[in-house]
């Protein structure tokens, strides 16, 4: 097999164990879908860290093949952790009708600020239909509470996301967990992280 050096994000190690300590509190059992797995290393460290729990990580399409080389190069005999699926949050197909199945839990980490508002209210939106009751939904990044960032270096962060794309942006707390509340998921807590990010955690009622 041949080595490829894989993108790999700095970010993702230094979060990493932090986040692993909240999602321990959570997690006992079943299947934890993964939108937007990036780079994959977040895929290979928990599904390392929680053997009692299925991980499968799902990206758009084209992204997939980061994942797929990562668990070929670093962890290629684990049972618990299956080869990525596509998912692209779109309104030109529901989530639901992209994947059939339904997830104890869900994560997703640095990816509603990317996406563009209409995106990420559609997760919100859609997202409870591949989770089942009493499933959690944790998503980890920058937002904005009552319309504020939590600091001057969040509002340059999305300030340079728009440059990139006009679109993307830090989303509003509020404004998620209305939608997510619409779709019978409940706002349960909000872990503070460093480099002023948050962990929200949400249960499907
Ligand atoms: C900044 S990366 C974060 C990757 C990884 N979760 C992390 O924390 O490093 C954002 C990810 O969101 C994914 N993404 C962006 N828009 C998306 C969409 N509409 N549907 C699904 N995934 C999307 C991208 O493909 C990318 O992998």
């Amino acid at each position: 097999m041949n080595h490829i050096e894989l993108p790999f994000s700095p970010a993702c190690e230094r979060n990493k164990e932090i986040i692993f300590e909240t999602l321990q509190k959570f997690l006992t059992s079943g299947v934890m879908l993964e939108i937007g797995h990036g780079t994959g290393q977040h895929a290979i460290y928990f599904s390392k860290k929680f053997p009692m729990i299925q991980w499968q990580p799902a990206d758009v399409g084209e992204h997939n093949w980061m994942m797929e080389q990562r668990i070929k190069q670093e962890y290629p005999k684990i049972a618990n952790l299956f080869n990525p699926i596509p998912i692209r949050v779109s309104k030109k197909k529901k989530l639901s009708e992209q994947c059939k199945g339904k997830f104890q839990n869900c994560y997703t980490a640095n990816t509603l600020h990317i996406m563009s508002e209409e995106e990420s209210s559609l997760f919100c939106e859609e997202i409870g239909d591949l989770l089942l009751h009493q499933g959690y939904l944790f998503i980890y990044g920058p937002f904005k509470f009552e319309g504020k960032f939590t600091s001057e270096s969040n509002h340059q962060f999305d300030q340079s996301l728009k440059q990139r794309d006009p679109l993307s942006g830090i989303r509003n707390f509020e404004h998620i967990k209305s939608l997510l509340k619409k779709e019978g998921i409940s706002f349960i807590e909000n872990v503070n992280m460093p480099a002023n990010n948050n962990f929200l955690i949400f249960q499907k009622d």
